[in-house]
């Protein structure tokens, strides 16, 4: 039941052999229990014992007899003398001593000095890269051990080769926490490596931790292996910014993608600048402005950065908008020419009813005119006849016409 390692014990013998004294290192698991010995005490009472302990839980010396009460759920004496911690934790670090007196009247003492640690969960690489470029420094990944005590050390291997931190091709960057409440630690390793140019092509990285010997058995905890491409940088030469569609004038509410061509190993960032202010938009390579409205035009331009060869700015590309006014008839597909064309239109059955109704009007007053000066003199009542008749023919037109219209 306990997990009692004793990594060392030195014997004194003092001149009259009266009094003997062991000391003892000992390790526990925290949340195992724990039994110490007491040295010489009768396996059962009457017992002349004491433990006496004094750990980050007490203050001073702790005292604990057989008679006595347990001390709360930390330690009590059992009947064969031996002091029992049902629970290690980080607080019961420190030193225990028992004093017994044996069947032939000698005193012996026991003295044990109690470590304990955690075994934490494997280490793990997170946060991986996925390759790497040769000439410039580049971050690995994180590896990353949880619930751990004590803390324990990383460290990274290259093909199975130990990797020395040398702060130039090889820098690594160490961060240890411990949790409020359980006082377990978190360490994390970050490397960051420079590949040279030449060198292997798909180097495999791991990372291990190691224990410290208060661990028996497992010392050393090995990440799974990660294995990336290295490439060889390409330079940054020409930044083109290609419009579609060419020339970069569209009608009010069509689309224009900008491309930005920024050939380089590794992939450049691009920011976008319009009239030679930055575009408050995230980094990417292509540009789409789905209705280019009045606001949007304006002279775009392109901005690769690189980590090795700096920014390089593209040619400046105009985007416009084409005036849709005499000369934009032939751009018949959107909204403003069609809306023009039937304005056309009805502005042209419009001026032909106008003048229908005035001609109509002129007529009407025309004839009633002449009717009115029939009746003033009827003096010749042939000639009034054929009016009469005319008359007639007339109305019975515009009343056939009136009855035919709309
Ligand atoms: C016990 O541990 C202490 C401190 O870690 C060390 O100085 C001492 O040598 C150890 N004793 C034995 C017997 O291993
Ligand atoms: C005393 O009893 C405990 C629990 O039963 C046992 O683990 C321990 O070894 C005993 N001590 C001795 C000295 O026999």
């Amino acid at each position: 039941m306990a997990s009692l390692t004793s990594s060392g014990a030195w014997l004194l013998i003092l001149s009259l052999g009266e009094i003997v004294v062991g000391s003892q290192n000992i390790s526990s698991r925290i949340g195992e229990p724990l039994v110490l010995n007491c040295k010489g005490a009768p396996r059962k009472p009457p017992q002349q014992l004491e433990w006496k302990l004094n750990t980050r839980r007490t203050e001073a010396w702790k005292v604990l007899s057989p008679e006595g009460d347990p001390w709360e759920s930390v330690a009590r004496v059992l009947p064969n003398g031996s002091l029992l911690l049902p629970a290690v934790g980080i607080q019961d670090e420190g030193t225990f001593r028992c004093r017994a007196t044996n069947r032939h009247g000698k005193e012996i003492k026991s003295n044990y000095r109690l470590r304990v640690y955690q075994i934490p969960g494997k280490p793990e690489i997170v946060e991986p890269a996925s390759e790497l470029i040769a000439g410039i420094p580049n971050k690995v990944g994180t590896c990353l051990s949880e619930g751990g005590y004590p803390a324990g050390t990383l460290s990274w291997h290259l093909d199975g080769k130990s990797l020395v931190p040398d702060g130039k091709g090889v820098s690594v960057r160490e961060e240890t926490r411990r949790h409020p409440d359980t006082g377990l630690f978190t360490i994390q390793s970050e490397l960051t490596v420079t590949p040279v140019p030449g060198g292997p092509l798909n180097p495999t990285f791991s990372c291990s931790l190691s224990l410290g010997p208060r661990s028996s058995g497992q010392r050393t905890l090995h990440t799974a292996p990660i294995q990336l491409s290295v490439w060889e940088p390409e330079p940054l030469e020409e930044v083109r910014l290609v419009v579609e569609p060419e020339g970069g004038a569209v009608a009010p509410g069509g689309a224009i993608t900008l491309t930005c061509e920024a050939p380089a190993q590794p992939p450049p960032q691009i920011h976008w600048l319009k009239d030679g202010s930055p575009l408050a938009i995230a980094p990417r390579s292509v540009l789409f402005l789905p209705e280019v409205g009045v606001q949007d035009q304006g002279i775009y331009s392109c901005v690769a950065t690189d980590q090795s060869h700096g920014s390089r700015e593209s040619p400046g590309v105009s985007v416009s908008i084409i005036e849709t006014g005499e000369n934009g008839q032939e751009e018949g597909s959107v909204g403003g020419p069609r809306l023009g064309l039937l304005a056309l239109v009805l502005g042209v059955l419009g001026g032909l009813v106008t003048a229908v109704l005035l001609v109509g009007i002129l007529l009407w007053k025309r004839q009633h005119r002449l009717r009115k000066e029939e009746r003033k003199v009827p003096e010749c009542p042939e000639e009034e006849e054929e009016r009469a008749e005319l008359h007639q023919s007339e109305e019975q037109e515009t009343a056939e016409s009136n009855a035919g219209g709309p």
